[in-house]
């Protein structure tokens, strides 16, 4: 899938002589499947590991071996200028070295040091390597000079020993690659509250009442916040979903969990939007031991309203003048416009994205959505059928246009 952020960005991937080699082929797969073109250098040592021709072969590209033997005449400067980033993963512990000292006796380490856009490093080795001081210092020094160093990650290893040495997932590192292309971006400077999944309400210590969010449509604006360069917290209700790179995440269970979150975070942010489902009741008690079977007879469940979040942070808007931007959305089943408008107008919102949740391909846990954008006037668009992702690209790109009056 093509992801905006990507579109015009060649991006540098330096591959060096790692048994997680082979992960960096899937790498150059997800970011030229992102949109990005894809300029691979490998060390004599990489292709140990990895074929030019695999790499070659995902890229749609020629892949970059040796110095000299290229047509280009300082093929090193070419490469590292037209660049938007430079990712070097896996990193060894040789590399790390020669890098820290200025060394370029390769393609890859002769174009490090020409290399004028942000440097991202993966580093991949035994953990007794990367505990080394030398390696340690050798990070820290790169680390100095404004390189990212992500990773590495614990578990077991090649060796079979079990420590800190792994190479990120490639997943991962799309993420940080993602919060690096998006600095300077639209949102930058902007912190934006996103809420995401469903809320639990317990009837007891092992029972609850909730719903079918999955938290994917939140997670999917969160992330398309992040790619703008937004500061985004994410306040989610339980879910099995990756975070995005950069998010910093407040997990929450109940409606009043996520009042509160919402409230506090909302105090000093430019932008909420509120995909939680948040349950509108909740049991009025909860029990504190778990409900018998055998005590049902003239059991009944008595409800109580939750708070209405977007109503609390009107209130608080008035006080404070912020967030200065609210979304909202709509779950609707029928009359989806009718019931958006009265909705925009009753919670004092910027916008409110209804979507049908009656569809099959559209609302809760699918990965498409079928919305309709209502703004603050009534005035709807009703966009067709996309991915949750591009969804929330079509929000942001409203809340943008908002954000700059
Ligand atoms: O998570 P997914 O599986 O990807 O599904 C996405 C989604 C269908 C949950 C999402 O797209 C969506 O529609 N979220 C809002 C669901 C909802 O609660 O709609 P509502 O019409 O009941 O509420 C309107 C707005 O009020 C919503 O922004 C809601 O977050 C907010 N609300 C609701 C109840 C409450 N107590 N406080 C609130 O602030």
């Amino acid at each position: 899938m093509t992801i905006p952020l990507f579109k015009n960005k060649r991006i540098l991937l330096g591959v060096t002589g790692s048994i997680a080699a082979y992960k960096a082929a899937d790498l150059a797969s997800k970011l030229t499947q992102a949109g990005a073109e894809v300029d691979v250098i490998l060390t004599d040592s990489a292709e140990r590991f990895v074929t030019p021709l695999t790499f070659q072969s995902v890229t749609g590209r020629p892949v970059h071996r040796d110095l000299w033997g290229s047509d280009a005449h300082v093929v090193h400067v070419g490469l590292s200028h037209g660049a938007q980033l430079f990712a070097i993963a896996p990193a060894t512990a040789n590399t790390l070295a020669k890098m820290a000292h200025g060394l370029a006796d390769n393609l890859l380490t002769v174009s490090a040091l020409a290399a004028p856009c942000p440097l991202l490093i993966a580093p991949a080795m035994d953990g007794g390597m990367f505990d080394h001081p030398a390696t340690q210092a050798n990070l820290k020094t790169l680390q100095a000079r404004g390189a990212i160093i992500v990773g590495p990650a614990e578990g077991r290893m090649a060796s079979g020993l079990s420590g800190k040495g792994r190479m990120v997932e490639p997943a991962e590192l799309l993420g940080h690659i993602r919060l690096l292309l998006a600095r300077g971006g639209p949102f930058t400077g902007r912190k934006i509250v996103v809420t995401a999944g469903g809320t639990q309400e317990a009837i007891d210590p092992v029972r609850f009442i909730s719903n079918h969010s999955s938290g994917k449509q939140g997670f999917a604006l969160a992330q398309a916040a992040l790619d703008r360069g937004a500061q985004v917290t994410l306040i989610a209700g339980p879910n099995t979903l990756p975070v995005p790179a950069g998010a910093s995440v407040v997990n929450v269970r109940s409606a009043a969990e996520m009042a509160e979150a919402v409230l506090a975070a909302c105090a000093d942010a430019d932008v909420l939007i509120m995909a939680a489902a948040v349950a509108d009741f909740r049991p009025e008690t909860q029990a504190g031991q778990k409900i018998k079977r055998g005590g049902l007879e003239g059991y009944s469940l008595p409800l109580a309203k939750t708070v209405d979040i977007l109503m609390a942070v009107a209130e608080q808007k008035e006080r404070t003048g912020k967030p200065a931007v609210v979304a909202g959305f709509a779950a609707e089943t029928q009359n989806v416009i009718d019931n958006a408008r009265e909705k925009v107008i009753k919670k004092k919102l910027s916008l409110i994205v209804a979507n049908d949740v009656s569809a099959k391909d559209s609302g809760f846990f699918v990965d498409t959505n079928r919305v309709t954008i209502v703004d603050a006037g009534g005035g709807a668009a009703t966009l067709p059928l996309m991915s949750k992702a591009e969804v929330a690209e079509a929000v942001c790109e409203r809340v943008e246009r908002l954000l700059a009056g």
